[in-house]
């Protein structure tokens, strides 16, 4: 068979970086490495090279792709500002760009129609990884790309997990880390500046934060991620004094593609393993709220000896970790980038323990984890792998 025809990977050599943009201009798919998450890129001013990405995903057409790019001038041409908004526009790219933040705003005629699902606005993003840049880079294109692994299911930080979701389709997946040994690493960066740390992929781990410029004096915040609350109002608020409202959406709509124009997005089953997920009430204050929550798994009681449980800050009394076909710690010490760094990976990892029925989150919720800085965006991923369903220890045998 024609191996043209299926996703490969391959190590980021100058000559494979040239040919991947190459690709990308010619209307093919390339798979990226970000700080983030892998990307499924194409070449976002050809509404058929976008259109591919959809198909690859199973993704709807109602969802908007996010447009990546490395100089902040060109940005501002994608997009169709007021002078107030222009401002605003250059306080966020100078304090968080390159990083994981997205700027959502009118989008210019540049744009085809289909990178903003229809809706006039558009999301553009500058990654802070090394490999995304070469390639937008050798591409000479905005590269239009959507987390690279299959719709609503767990996001991508590794190659090979956008192998094992997408392999069905033509796309050329950059690794993120050289696997040969020799003088192929001389070529990774034409600069010649870059670490062996900055190789690594997705070192946040979960997704950039979505911010939308509404109007001159208003902003939200359509989807949690890499860049806190906290710091956007630090540096906004620190700029415009209180004249910019910043919000944020605490929206969830059901699992139906054809609603949720004004913040798409927001299903309440993304980010999904293949087998059922469950949060499980919050340990430390279990015996307090057991009678008190709404769906709830009470119905059928749970073999722990199915269940993989991810712990956060070794929660978990002992008597149930050893019960337990297999148990993970996002960070025993409590610490959220490094509980953003693993989700997904463990996540996928989960699913794939054999015998594995159930996974089992833990709830960040409440106090202690709750205040922790960008706790939020961890655990709106937990929420929706989980489909908004809980569990508690009673429920088990
Ligand atoms: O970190 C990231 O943002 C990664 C990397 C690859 O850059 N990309 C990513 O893309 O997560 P995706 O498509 O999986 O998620 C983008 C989110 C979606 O929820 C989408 O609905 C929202 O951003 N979004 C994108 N463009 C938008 C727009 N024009 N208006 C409203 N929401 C938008
Ligand atoms: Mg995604």
């Amino acid at each position: 068979c024609d191996s043209k025809n299926f996703a490969k990977i391959v190590n980021p050599t100058l000559e494979n970086l040239i040919e991947a943009g190459n690709k990308i201009k010619n209307g093919g798919l390339v798979a990226f490495p970000t700080e983030t998450v892998y990307g499924l890129g194409a070449n976002a001013l050809d509404k058929d090279a976008v259109l591919s990405i959809f198909k690859a995903k199973g993704r709807p057409l109602t969802d908007p792709v996010i447009v990546h790019i490395i100089e902040s001038e060109y940005a501002l041409k994608l997009l169709k500002l007021t002078e107030k908004q222009k401002e605003i526009f250059q306080v966020l790219s100078d304090n968080f760009w390159p990083g994981p933040l997205t700027i959502v705003a009118k989008s210019s005629e540049l744009i085809p129609m289909i990178v903003t699902a229809e809706t006039g606005y558009v999301g553009v993003r500058f990654p802070n990884h090394p490999l995304a840049q070469q390639l937008i880079k050798h591409s000479g294109k905005p590269i239009a790309a959507p987390s690279a692994n299959r719709f609503g299911h767990v996001s991508p930080t590794t190659a090979n997990h956008v192998l094992d979701d997408l392999a069905d389709s033509p796309i050329t997946i950059l690794n993120s880390i050289n696997n040969n040994s020799s003088c192929d690493n001389k070529d990774i960066d034409d600069n010649n500046n870059n670490t062996k740390e900055e190789e690594e992929a997705c070192k946040i781990g979960i997704e950039s934060t979505v911010l939308k410029i509404v109007s001159d004096s208003e902003l939200v915040i359509l989807r949690r991620g890499g860049v806190s609350e906290k710091s956007l109002k630090c540096v906004i608020n620190n700029k415009f004094k209180d004249t910019i409202q910043i919000t944020s959406i605490n929206k969830t709509v059901e699992n139906t593609t054809s609603q949720g124009q004004e913040a798409p997005g927001q299903l309440l089953t993304h980010y999904a393993p293949d087998i059922q997920t469950f949060i499980l009430d919050n340990i430390l204050n279990s015996e307090n709220d057991n009678n008190n929550n709404n769906n709830k798994n009470n119905d059928n009681s749970l073999d722990l000896k199915e269940c993989v449980y991810i712990d956060f800050g070794n929660q978990l009394p002992n008597e149930f970790k050893n019960q337990c076909l297999a148990y993970r710690d996002l960070s025993e010490n409590k610490n959220i980038l490094e509980a953003a760094n693993q989700l997904f990976a463990v996540l996928r990892w989960s699913e794939n323990q054999e015998g594995a029925k159930i996974i089992l989150l833990p709830d960040l919720r409440k106090e202690p984890f709750k205040s922790l800085d960008n706790s939020e965006a961890v655990f709106d991923r937990i929420f929706r792998a989980a489909s908004g369903k809980q569990a508690n220890l009673s429920t088990f045998n």
